[in-house]
């Protein structure tokens, strides 16, 4: 006992001490780099170009994956320039496909949308966590939907679409996509199937930009709504696009029941909200202090002078950028709220220094 009181006093400690589950990750992952026992990964099987600028990743998860609602979003990680960097994807998939996909829009100066559109191939293996997310069909299904869609927002509203089809649902649901062109309309053909095999289903295509025959052109208005939602009243709305739309669609919708989730663009943010000058801040972990303009998130600015805290997915739901502030002021950019000046943990991708702060970094 006295020549190895750490094994045998302290036994749970000593396996810790051992590393058994990582000894067994690196022996899994020799054998197939999708074999884990900490980590969901998953294996690229096919990819499908859907647009000049978005695919369709199918994936073949490890037994880690727990499954996922229709409307959900996973964590994805990978490895660039030696740096794992996390973004979220809404799962295009329905829950009992037997694969998973997501479909990716490359975003102008998206890391991760650019990463994964020019560099993953099949065969690739990728770090997903668990799925997650409340843009999901409610148990007591409405009589009426509307389904707004903007972009790559199509991605939750298509395996919302799935899951209705798979549910046999006998009501009413008009989606709305709106898109810059006809050529920008991801899924249309599984979009189109959809329609056409459930007569519940009214799909209109909205063309922001690039008019065409046969398609409406427009924008998001109370006479587009009027027009293709007589009974909006009594109509339950799922939104889900880019902040620009969102804002819109909210405003218009106001005092209905809306579910909706945010896409934001790379550098966008929930307010813009310009501020004069610069402050300091202060990274007490590193001993740094930078300056930054307080003109878009924390997150943003640190990036943008080569400081890459964890994050994922830069929306102020996963909470992944949580960090400690120690001093100083910051604005809430989902709500607009100015913190106090005291100790308090922040979601630095959606919040602005108001003040000279001091953060745990
Ligand atoms: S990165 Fe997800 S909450 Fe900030």
């Amino acid at each position: 006992m006295k020549t190895f009181p750490f094994i045998y006093n302290q036994p749970k400690e000593f396996l810790n001490f051992l590393q058994p589950k990582e000894w067994a990750d690196f022996f899994l992952g020799e054998l197939n780099p999708r074999f884990s026992v900490t980590t969901t990964k998953a294996k690229v099987i096919d990819i499908k170009e859907e647009t000049a600028d978005a695919k369709t990743f199918v994936l073949k998860p490890n037994w880690l994956w727990k499954g996922f609602l229709s409307g959900q979003h996973v964590p994805v990680t990978v490895e660039i320039a030696g740096r794992r960097v996390t973004r979220f994807y809404s799962l295009s998939s329905h829950p009992n496909e037997k694969y998973l996909q997501i479909t990716v829009k490359r975003q102008k100066g998206g890391l991760v949308s650019n990463f994964l559109n020019q560099n993953t191939k099949k065969g690739d293996v990728l770090d997903l966590g668990e799925a997650s997310g409340e843009f999901v069909l409610s148990k007591e299904l409405p009589k009426e939907l509307l389904l707004l869609a903007g972009g790559s927002g199509i991605t939750p509203i298509h395996s919302i679409l799935k899951d209705l089809q798979a549910l046999n649902y006998n009501g009413k649901v008009t989606l709305l996509y709106f898109v810059r062109s006809v050529d920008d309309i991801i899924l249309k053909s599984s979009i189109d199937l959809i329609e056409k095999n459930n007569q519940w289903l009214t799909v209109q295509y909205i063309l922001s930009d690039v008019p065409k025959e046969g398609f409406v052109s427009g924008f998001l208005t109370k006479e587009i709504l009027d027009q293709y939602v007589p009974n909006l009243k009594s109509t339950s709305v799922y939104v889900c696009g880019p902040s620009p739309m969102q804002t819109k669609a909210l405003s218009l919708l106001e005092g209905l029941p809306v579910k909706s989730e945010l896409f934001l663009l790379p550098g966008q943010n929930l307010t813009n909200v310009k501020k004069e000058g610069t402050v300091d801040v202060y990274l007490s972990l590193s001993h740094k202090t930078i300056q930054v303009k307080g003109e878009r998130s924390i997150l943003d600015e640190l990036e943008e002078q080569g400081i890459y805290p964890q994050s994922g997915c830069r929306m102020g739901i996963c909470h992944t950028c949580v960090c400690k502030k120690q001093a100083g002021a910051v604005t809430d950019l989902s709500n607009g709220e100015k913190s106090q000046l005291g100790e308090e943990n922040i979601q630095i991708c959606v919040s602005r220094a108001e003040s000279n702060l001091e953060l745990e970094l």
